[in-house]
């Protein structure tokens, strides 16, 4: 594939104060997100035609900040720079808003929902609300596609005026394949002709259909979403497949529900009350204050602040001249301004009057591969660097039934464990990730799953008694970890801490399992637990950030 930049339509010359450090950094991430989520520094050097010097002081400033990880041979997108793409989404409020209203559509329906805005001449998602099917691919929540190509868009280009409609035809003449759009498979556009006779059509009808433009057995339905003052806002998306519905039969049977939908969400928009300022100031990032020494002479502090500006935009904070972005960020005003200019050349911002706005290709810096992340795959370097620090196993797990199923596991080479793997289950009551898991449960699930229950001895030491197993659950919820001391097996002694959801629900638990001869019990709590409970915290901040807008599977 060429390099990216050029696929991108002639655009404004470069501002004199554009900042080239940060538009390199964001060029390394718009490629790396366009490969999946993963690429080898020498893949980045070839794609985007950067130095290799270059590439290696932009990953490493990146890893600093802890947007990717340099892990083995690959630089990997990281959970952390989805904070980007919350700022961008948490501005512009329609997830939160609107969300609950998609879900329940498809919930109704059975088929997948989605939430998408116009971006240029694409629209780009926003919200999904998928139904997992083996027949059809489904997108992700900012991914990209040529509005001709869809059902939202002739509902946005109906609104077009004549730059629009030309800004689009010089799209389809220098990128006749829609190469930009790399979410989307290779197909031949539609006739120009098509696309605006579809556009008028939308205009008339109100909704718009997408029969199989985007691969073949895919269907759409769309409506627009309008604000009180009739501009199109948002579009939901129906999206259904050949073996279940003609692009007709989806108008025919379910166009009166998605417009019910869509007054619904029209009804909440415009109910809402403004987004009340925030009372606090965005948090500074972590980086800032560090010194110089500490961040080391790789880092770049041009590209870091450049992609802090971003971060400061939220909920109450959508619209920012640039004294209060400095204000937001800590940066001196010609720094935030520069920075400002460099991402408005670049389309992540836009200017109206003084202030500054997010623009949805703010999405398009890691949220489509990050948005898939499961809760093992998030936990998976921690329980790593966990496994690397005690020299011994870190194992994540869920509550099946009564029993603990491991979703994650990083082991040592230690004879004791080598049996256990993603999906073996042991009775949760004579586990450590059980015991904490079983803790958490709301009262009166606790007690029936105990009456219900009865635990049976893995070893001569396993507590069995109803009173005294409820008295190890009493105390593994008052000190947030489980000791279990050959309790499952002779000779294995573990500890466990649970994984809290933004919500403070746990969701899962993690352990580190030994020979009982490696330490004492006192030792487990004083030389792994702590460590344990590090690495929870850096799961659990990077699950916060991920599902701040999706759903993350727990296995
Ligand atoms: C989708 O949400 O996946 C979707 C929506 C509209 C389309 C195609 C796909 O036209």
């Amino acid at each position: 594939m060429p390099p990216t930049h050029l696929l991108q339509p002639a655009e404004s010359p470069e501002p004199a104060e554009a900042v080239a450090p940060l538009m390199r950094g964001i060029a390394v991430l718009r490629r790396v997100t366009d490969e999946g989520g993963a690429m080898s520094p020498s893949a980045i050097e070839r794609a985007t035609g950067l130095a290799r010097s270059t590439v290696d002081r932009i990953t490493a400033t990146l890893a600093r900040m802890e947007y990717v990880r340099v892990d083995g041979r690959d630089v990997t997108l990281a959970p952390r720079l989805m904070e980007l793409g919350n700022a961008y989404l948490s501005a512009l409020r329609l997830p939160s808003l609107l969300g609950r209203h998609a879900d329940a559509l498809a919930d109704e329906l059975d088929e997948s929902v989605s939430l998408a805005v116009g971006d240029g001449d694409g629209i780009r998602f926003i919200h999904q609300a998928t139904r997992r099917r083996a027949m059809s691919l489904s997108f992700r929540i900012g991914d990209l596609l040529p509005a001709e190509r869809t059902a939202p868009g002739p509902l946005l280009a109906a609104d077009w005026d004549a730059s629009e409609w030309q800004r689009w035809r010089e799209r389809r003449a220098a990128d006749p394949e829609g190469l930009v759009f790399t979410a989307a498979p290779p197909h031949t556009p539609p006739d120009e002709k098509d696309f605006v006779a579809r556009a008028e059509r939308a205009r008339h009808d109100g909704w718009a259909l997408d029969d199989q433009l985007i691969e073949p057995g895919l269907v759409a339905l769309a409506v627009p979403v309008r604000s009180s003052d009739g501009a199109v806002v948002c579009l939901v998306s129906v999206v259904s497949h050949t073996s279940r519905h003609t692009a007709v039969s989806l108008r025919d049977t379910l166009l009166p529900r998605v417009l019910a939908a869509a007054a619904a969400m029209e009804q909440d928009l415009h109910r809402a009350p403004p987004a009340a300022a925030p009372d606090s100031p965005a948090p500074l990032a972590s980086w800032t204050g560090a010194s110089k020494q500490e961040l080391g002479r790789g880092f770049n502090e041009s590209l870091a602040r450049g992609l802090t500006v971003l971060a400061t935009f939220g909920e109450g904070r959508d619209a920012l001249t640039s004294a209060e972005v400095a204000r937001g960020t800590g940066l001196a005003r010609a720094t935030a301004r520069r920075a400002l200019i460099t991402l408005e050349h670049l389309g992540y911002v836009t200017a109206r009057g003084r202030a500054y706005h997010l623009t949805p290709r703010v999405l398009a810096l890691g949220y489509p591969p990050l948005s898939l992340a499961t809760l093992p795959q998030i936990a998976q370097p921690h329980l790593a660097a966990l496994t690397g620090q005690v020299r011994d196993s870190a194992s994540l797990a869920v509550l099946v039934g009564d029993d603990v199923q491991y979703t994650g596991r990083v082991a040592t080479r230690r004879i004791m464990n080598v049996n256990i793997t993603v999906g073996t289950r042991f009775p949760a009551h004579a586990t450590s990730m059980g015991r904490v898991l079983l803790a958490a449960l709301p009262p009166a699930e606790r007690e029936s799953r105990l009456a219900r229950t009865r635990p049976y001895a893995l070893t001569p030491y396993t507590v069995l008694s109803p009173d005294e197993l409820g008295a190890t659950l009493d105390r593994a919820r008052a000190d947030g970890y489980a000791l279990v001391d050959e309790e499952l097996e002779v000779g294995l002694r573990s500890v466990a801490v649970p994984v809290h959801d933004r919500r403070g629900t746990v969701v899962a638990a993690v352990n580190v399992a030994m020979h009982s001869s490696s330490r004492t019990l006192e030792e487990c709590v004083t030389d792994v637990l702590p460590r344990l409970r590090e690495a929870v915290g850096r799961i659990e901040a990077d699950l916060h950030i991920t599902e701040r807008y999706v759903r993350v599977p727990a296995m």
